[in-house]
């Protein structure tokens, strides 16, 4: 799969660790930065990026890591065609996508440890949104709001 991967100082460790996770599973990662940990960066300035190349089809997926992840969903829901959310655990990480086409996870560095991470990673990749009716009428309601 084409992934996108995006990290603040806050969510840089978790983001090479997760870079290089998804690598050995075979999968092509799209890097957004940051490239290297500077305390002064933005998380908007890598995130936004990212979302960018989600909602475009560029890639198909996107993870988003900073300190607790919810700058990182913040930022990344202000693009039309995303839906990301911050996700702690693994019933959420794969049901947000087979319910609610999840297409951005977003992590926090500070907070969920690297197995855990990992975890949360492969449910989100794994999962696909199920298509059923009534989750593509939810879906339509939300994006009707993306053209307010
Ligand atoms: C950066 O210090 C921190 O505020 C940021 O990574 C994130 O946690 C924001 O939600």
């Amino acid at each position: 799969m084409e992934i996108g991967i995006a990290a603040d100082h806050g969510g840089y460790d978790l983001k090479v660790l997760l870079r290089d996770f998804l690598i050995a599973q075979g999968h092509h990662i799209h890097d957004f930065g940051a490239y290297e940990h500077n305390a002064a960066d933005d998380y908007p300035d890598f995130v936004i990026p990212l979302a960018k190349a989600v909602a475009s089809g560029e890639v198909e997926r996107g993870i988003a890591v900073c300190g607790s992840g919810v700058g990182a969903s913040v930022a990344a829901n202000k693009i039309k065609g995303v839906r990301a959310a911050l996700i702690n655990d693994h019933f959420s990480a794969h049901q947000g996508v087979e319910d609610d086409d999840l297409n951005i996870l977003c992590l926090g560095g500070r907070v969920t440890g690297v197995n855990a991470a990992q975890d949360l990673v492969n449910a989100f990749i794994k999962a696909r949104f199920t298509q059923e009716e009534r989750h593509l009428r939810r879906l339509k309601k939300v994006k009707l709001l993306e053209e307010v």
